[in-house]
């Protein structure tokens, strides 16, 4: 069951934006269109003003296709392993949005032509940091086996990381000019909302009754940093 969730890594995990890319490379004409047919000449990034700007977009949205990459993940190993138990349903509903979240980033990628972290298959075993816990390569599935309470734990640990990433972006981007990024805003800030939802969901569901679930919890978060820091760059 482990390696049926690993081997879903791979090229096809960079498809929705590659293939993306190439079409915008071929339909550049939209940037020559007067900013005056519409009050934004784009869905949610501004073209970058200058290389400073550019710069800071581009690693935001990196990091964000990264985490929502890494969620879809570890949703996808607690479903391979509580799929068919009570909690499933419950998992599967967090993971549908954690698809469309990741659906948006690759459009926004995309359609801004950033290109993923170079770790993405990476953030796949980022359960790695995990792996002296588990010993699993996958952080969901590792977490799952634990039980429903191990998988809530998780999410709770997962989601307070996202959504305090997200709301350092949004404090950074609201001081930068929150006008110039309202699409941008917006997009962060009804992710930030659904993943405190998630957050609250694992602890509705006894996250906190897993032994243990104080220092699982912080080495996950500590795994979240990390992969925050390094796909904010690489
Ligand atoms: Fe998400
Ligand atoms: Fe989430």
């Amino acid at each position: 069951m482990q390696r049926a969730v690993f081997t879903h890594i791979g090229l096809h995990d960079w498809m929705p934006v590659l293939s993306n890319l190439r079409i915008s490379q071929y339909c550049s004409l939209y940037r020559a269109l007067p900013l005056q047919l519409s009050s934004r000449a784009y869905s949610v990034i501004p073209p970058p003003r200058d290389e400073t700007e550019k710069k800071m977009l581009d690693s935001m949205l990196r990091v964000d296709h990264a985490g929502e990459y890494g969620a879809n993940r570890i949703y996808a190993g607690q479903m391979a392993v509580l799929g068919r138990s009570q909690t499933g349903p419950l998992i599967q509903e967090m993971w549908d949005q954690e698809k469309r979240h990741l659906a948006k980033f690759n459009e926004i990628l995309s359609e801004n032509r950033v290109r993923p972290t170079l770790l993405l298959p990476i953030w796949n075993v980022a359960g790695f940091l995990l792996v002296a816990y588990f010993l699993f390569s996958n952080p969901g599935a590792g977490t799952a086996l634990l039980g429903k309470e191990g998988a809530m734990a998780c999410t709770v640990a997962v989601e307070e990381s996202i959504s305090e990433h997200y709301n350092s972006q949004i404090r950074t981007l609201m001081e930068e000019d929150p006008d110039r990024y309202v699409e941008l805003l917006q997009v962060i800030k009804e992710f930030r909302d659904d993943e405190l939802e998630h957050h609250d969901t694992g602890l509705e569901h006894d996250a906190e009754s897993l032994p243990g679930y104080k220092l699982l919890k912080s080495a996950i978060q500590l795994g979240c940093t990390a992969a925050i820091y390094i796909s904010q760059r690489v």
